[in-house]
């Protein structure tokens, strides 16, 4: 661990949704994202109080869970924000040490360190808090790397050669596989999180602080502005495991309401807005996805007429970008290829976007106008612009 990285995060091991209905979602993400399923806690396996189905497609793992009982911290969850992102889940080289370096740089605690257990072994948990009711859960699979550290109050761990883990996920979920028709997703490029009014520099503060990020890129409103509404955002970055987290918030239009106010009205606090999966050849992707019936957002045709000017040469044809809706845009390292998905729950709230980097590092900014006036077409038609 050192400074760039004071927690020693390894990379994100998975994302927890909670879910109204998590057989239904899951059916979703395998039959419509190409997710298989790979493990499952529910009754049949002694889990009383919640299902989770565990997806995963190269190296991204989702879980998605549906308390099964009213009054628990999960239906509260649910009742309140609808579905969404709970769980930002970090692999750590060390769980005691990523806890009480995080706590001692200003995290506020969700779970003190604790040993989880099954017949497969134990993996070290701990967790803390990030915006809204988002968490990030530290998990390690070696911990006590650095002796027996461990914070008065939490019971002390275990020796480092005993937390081996070789169950089908995590403690308590047991194999359960259903292939899905894998459709390219290859990891998670980036997630966005959208904050109140005003926190947005808050939450660039915390990830720079406790987690050792750096700024990557800030956007202003006057870069993310259209005739109706804007926002702003600042991309944190660990620099060394490509975890990227930019964090929007909302800004004054010109008389309407930001995108990021709507998700905020509709998820009742800050959460998260958008996860973006990397693909290796996005036009085989999104034509599988959009066979499969996912829906996307989509540009005007003159989106298209102006990409030769603004992008220059491409390897792909702008015929075939234009009948799938994909957008370009291009920095000084190279060009990628974006869409994103309408919201995919009832509530205006998360969405993904599908991704492919030429050597682009950046979110495709030269996108964001074309993009937000079709979002706020979108807004427009649920009546809240
Ligand atoms: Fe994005």
């Amino acid at each position: 661990m050192n400074n760039k990285n004071p927690l020693g995060l390894k990379k994100i091991h998975h994302v927890e949704f909670f879910v109204g209905n998590a057989k239904q979602a899951e059916f979703y993400y395998r039959n419509a994202f190409g997710f298989s399923r790979v493990a499952y806690s529910g009754l049949e396996t002694g889990n009383r109080d919640a299902t989770s189905y565990v997806l995963r497609q190269n190296r991204v793992n989702f879980i998605l869970t549906t308390p099964l009982h009213e009054k628990t911290f999960a239906s509260e969850h649910l009742k309140l924000h609808g579905d969404g992102v709970r769980d930002i889940a970090f692999q750590v080289e060390d769980c005691d040490y990523a806890f009480n370096e995080a706590v001692k740089r200003g995290a506020k605690v969700f779970q003190e360190p604790r040993d989880i257990s099954d017949e497969n072994g134990t993996i070290r948990y701990a967790a803390i808090h990030t915006y809204g009711d988002t968490i990030h859960s530290l998990i390690s699979y070696q911990g006590n790397a650095h002796g027996k550290s461990v914070s008065s109050g939490s019971t002390a761990a275990q020796p480092a050669s005993e937390y081996v883990y070789n169950g089908a996920f995590l403690p308590h979920f047991a194999p359960s596989e259903i292939k899905g028709k894998e459709v390219g997703i290859q990891l998670i490029d980036h997630i966005v999180g959208n904050v109140e009014l005003g926190k947005m520099n808050h939450w660039a503060d915390f990830y720079s602080n406790v987690l050792g990020f750096h700024r990557y890129i800030t956007f202003d409103d006057k870069d993310i502005s259209t005739e109706y509404s804007a926002l702003m955002s600042i991309v944190m970055s660990d620099g060394g495991h490509n975890i990227k987290f930019p964090i929007n918030e909302p800004a004054e239009g010109k008389g309407g309401k930001s995108q990021i106010q709507e998700y905020i009205d509709y998820y009742k606090s800050a959460g998260v807005q958008h996860v973006a999966l990397l693909c290796k050849d996005i036009l085989k992707t999104v034509d599988k996805l959009q066979k499969n019936g996912v829906e996307f957002l989509r540009v005007p045709d003159t989106y298209y007429e102006e990409i030769p000017e603004r992008v220059g040469e491409i390897d792909e044809n702008i015929e075939d970008l234009k009948r799938l809706g994909l957008l370009v845009d291009r920095d000084d390292e190279g060009y990628l290829l974006q869409i994103f998905t309408k919201p995919v729950e009832d509530r205006p709230t998360v969405f993904y976007e599908i991704l492919q980097r030429k050597g682009c590092k950046g979110f495709g900014k030269g996108n964001f106008k074309a993009l937000f006036v079709s979002i706020e077409e979108e807004q427009r038609r649920r009546g809240n612009l």
